[in-house]
């Protein structure tokens, strides 16, 4: 066993460590910046009609849910294609409404959830296109659907996912944006802007892992919290909430993510000097706002750690703890936002004595209701 860790102390950190690698194994052969081409061989029929769907509903669970709301957004923004992401769960006992031109894509690691593979049967007897974006090859979802691009991470052997998230996300970044090159609701300096970035991604998370000591560092103070929230806003939204499963999953402590905004419903009642508050605020669209609320944490005495981009002085100033990542584009930022999220919970779980490879009650594969 120790041979397969590759020299970690656990397979969660050398699958977190492994994100260069799989996050480019995913785009190999499918995303090539110079020539300016994405092409991906599983969808290759489907991305004409896929580029004219009315409604994309993605079904999934846990971890792979969260990838299908950063693809909401992907699509949205980069395709302008109506997006629903449904709990695999839920979808399959509401009856739902399926309309021609509706595609049905599920999201799963294991290729074996079982809810989601009877939401998918179920979206397929309505007479949805089903597709699927799996990790496992040959899986039974994989088997089950029309068509469908593999996320090529190989193995996830620790029971948080981690590589497997981030090779979702990049699936469902190289296929919005083929989409929306089909479309046409992009440009061409875009779709080459956006096509450079994805490239570049490899590169900055290896950047982002050279942090580790540092997040390490800032774990310690952290290991005894009884709480946690994690807030972003947009497209990381989703990236806060994937923070806090993370966190809850190996660390078992209390942790919730919100969008941003939403704090002043409720959350901001839990502030303060006890409570740590992560933010992602990278400078995108919504980075002002999140000012702001970084702000109001601070008027209340909450402990805050920050995504911030490399320079950005103003937060950095603001808050207890500051993780500085590159910038890139902000479509993208969830891959790079995510990686900091991870090791801090590794780090803080590790402090806390947990089995972080297999943390209690949970498994790798649900494949009971
Ligand atoms: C379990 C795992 C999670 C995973 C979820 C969905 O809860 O512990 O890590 O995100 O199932 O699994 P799937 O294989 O469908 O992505």
């Amino acid at each position: 066993e120790s041979i397969e860790k590759g020299g970690f102390e656990h397979f969660m950190l050398k699958e977190i460590f492994e994100q260069p690698k799989s996050i480019g194994d995913c785009m190999r052969g499918r995303l090539n910046a110079e020539t300016a081409h994405i092409q991906l061989g599983g969808l290759i029929n489907h991305l004409e009609k896929l580029a004219k769907a009315k409604r994309i509903v993605f079904v999934a669970c846990g971890t792979s849910w969260h990838a299908g709301l950063v693809g909401e957004y992907l699509f949205e923004e980069l395709a302008r294609i109506n997006v629903e992401v449904e709990y695999a769960s839920e979808f399959r006992y509401r009856n739902p409404i399926i309309k021609e031109g509706d595609f049905v894509i599920a999201i799963s690691q294991s290729g074996e959830t079982a809810d989601t593979l009877a939401a998918l049967e179920l979206a397929k007897q309505k007479g949805a296109t089903i597709l699927g974006i799996c990790n496992v090859v040959g899986s039974s979802i994989a088997r089950l659907t029309d068509a469908g691009v593999y996320t090529h991470a190989g193995p996830e052997i620790g029971v948080a996912s981690t590589k497997a998230f981030t090779a979702q996300v990049t699936v469902l970044a190289m296929i919005a944006i083929a989409t929306a090159k089909a479309k046409g609701t992009i440009d061409e300096g875009e779709y080459r802007r956006l096509l450079s970035e994805m490239a570049a991604v490899p590169q900055k998370v290896e950047e982002i892992l050279k942090l580790d000591a540092d997040i390490k560092d800032i774990s310690k103070l952290f290991t005894f919290a009884s709480n946690f929230i994690f807030l972003g806003r947009g497209i990381n939204f989703p990236v806060a909430l994937e923070g806090a499963l993370k966190l809850k999953e190996i660390s078992y402590i209390h942790a919730e993510g919100y969008p941003a905004a939403e704090m002043k419903h409720g959350p901001i009642a839990l502030i303060d000097e006890d409570m740590p508050v992560v933010f992602i605020a990278t400078k995108d669209s919504s980075y002002e706002k999140v000012v702001s609320n970084i702000q109001e944490v601070k008027a209340r005495k909450g402990r805050v750690i920050a995504i911030i981009n490399h320079g950005d002085t103003e937060v950095k100033n603001m808050v207890d703890f500051a993780i500085e990542i590159p910038t890139s584009h902000e479509m993208i930022t969830p891959l790079l936002a995510s990686i900091p999220l991870q090791l801090l919970s590794y780090h803080i779980a590790v402090l806390r004595g947990r089995n972080v490879d297999q943390p209690r009650n949970l498994a790798k594969s649900v494949t009971v209701e």
